[in-house]
């Protein structure tokens, strides 16, 4: 992203949890060609194109499949097959009328063939094309739920959002995301194709148990509202004595720094921040005298504010080494907390969290690339974040981002004390 551009409106939308319209919706892939169905030509080959919306709606649930297949190619509407009957009876024992209650949609709105004329799944670039008459028919509808099935629809619907790696529908699978760019809850899980060649195997298998309480908890959301997340104040201070007046039983903190050893020579601490609510932080360079970084450091050994860190093994070892003191009081870890929640691999970054747990679906991709060492570089290696501070505003940038962070740490740590401390 260009760090040069006018950076009140830009954050603006970072600050909301808002990825711009502009951004959601490329209308050109590499190369410049335009996304659309001349780009795609599914149109071409199929007995139904461009098939339309189906289903009435009633309980405000949009399911998002993966392709129109034969039977529902000849037929002309959603869901007539093999998968579809299995998804139509496991949707009614769950109380839901798949037509009545809900509207049907695919990732691509016409039949993908293979040489040989039989379905096949659509390409990422078929799904792409079709992505704006996706967007189109949620902004239509504004659905209570949306419902994700299989690979394509997560493609479809979070791929262009998530600039990191995507990874498949068992990562995402189960989460329920109160989504802030459609105010809709996002709830992936298995296509029921999937489900129903695992049934013909084993007709009590776990997939499918899971799949079925999926749903359910997915239907549930139907009947809550989505917190709209309030805009939260990144305060940028220099003198930290302010530090010492905050009067919150807890904070979250959290460091950016030059890399990730810091016994490595020429590596520190280059800033910090403290969340001493769910709403509020302060963030600041860090200073270079021991004075002048005092009242951090006592706030750091206060025993009466419970410490919260995103990986405390991190922010603990940084502050040893590089600060001279302990830190009194640890309380929360956040990474380690969603792995006990959930030990499934690639879902403990704060990014994934914030985006499952929050709906926000990036607030990083201006700074992002520069805490990186890049591909070559290895564990010791200074990362670009110099790089990013003589960039116009980039510190800036920096300071926010690093502000987020600690206030996305402290929501998340109160969601999970919630959700663990009954046991
Ligand atoms: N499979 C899908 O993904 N969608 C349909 O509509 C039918 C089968």
């Amino acid at each position: 992203m260009d760090l040069c551009k006018p950076i009140e409106n830009k954050f603006k939308e970072v600050m909301e949890g808002f990825f711009s319209k502009q951004e959601t919706s490329s209308k050109t892939r590499p190369g410049g060609r335009m996304y659309s169905c001349h780009g795609c030509g599914l149109y071409k080959t199929c007995k139904s194109p461009f098939m339309k919306p189906y289903g009435n709606f009633k309980k405000k649930i949009l399911n998002l499949g993966e392709a129109p297949g034969e039977i529902e190619d000849n037929t002309g509407k959603p869901w007539q097959g093999k998968a579809g009957r299995l998804l139509q009876r496991t949707y009614k024992e769950l109380g839901i009328d798949l037509f009545e209650d809900c509207v049907n949609i695919n990732t691509v709105s016409c039949r993908p063939t293979d040489k040989e004329g039989r379905n096949r799944t659509p390409s990422n670039l078929e799904v792409e094309n079709c992505r704006k008459r996706v967007l189109r028919t949620i902004e239509e509808y504004k659905p209570r739920v949306i419902i994700l099935l299989g690979n394509p629809a997560l493609f479809s619907l979070i791929g262009h959002r998530w600039k990191r790696d995507l990874g498949g529908i068992s990562k995402w699978r189960g989460w329920t995301i109160p989504d802030q760019d459609f105010m809709s809850w996002v709830c992936p899980t298995f296509h029921p194709s999937y489900v129903e060649r695992v049934l013909e195997i084993d007709d009590e298998s776990v997939e499918y148990i899971i799949w079925k309480r999926d749903l359910k908890t997915a239907f549930e959301r139907a009947n809550v509202s989505i917190r709209k997340y309030v805009e939260p104040e990144v305060e940028i201070i220099e003198d930290l004595s302010i530090l010492g007046r905050i009067t919150a039983h807890q904070v979250a903190f959290d460091y950016e720094t030059t890399g990730l050893k810091p016994h490595m020579k020429g590596h520190r601490i280059v800033c910090a921040s403290v969340a001493d609510s769910e709403n509020h932080a302060y963030s600041f360079m860090m200073p270079k005298s021991k004075k002048e970084k005092q009242p951090f450091i006592d706030l750091l050994r206060n025993p009466n504010i419970r410490k919260i860190a995103q990986n405390m093994k991190y922010e603990d070892t940084w502050t040893n080494v590089r600060l001279g003191t302990e830190v009194v009081n640890w309380g929360w870890d956040t990474m380690l907390a969603t792995h006990i929640m959930d030990n499934r691999p690639g879902i403990t970054s704060l990014k994934f969290q914030v985006f499952v747990q929050f709906g926000i679906s990036d607030y990083e991709s201006e700074v992002a690339p520069y805490l990186s060492a890049g591909d070559n570089k290895d564990g010791n290696s200074l990362n670009n974040i110099f790089n990013l501070l003589t960039k116009p505003k980039g510190a800036y940038y920096l300071l926010k981002y690093c502000g987020l962070d600690s206030i996305y740490e402290l929501r998340l740590a109160n969601l999970q004390n919630s959700d663990i401390l009954p046991f």
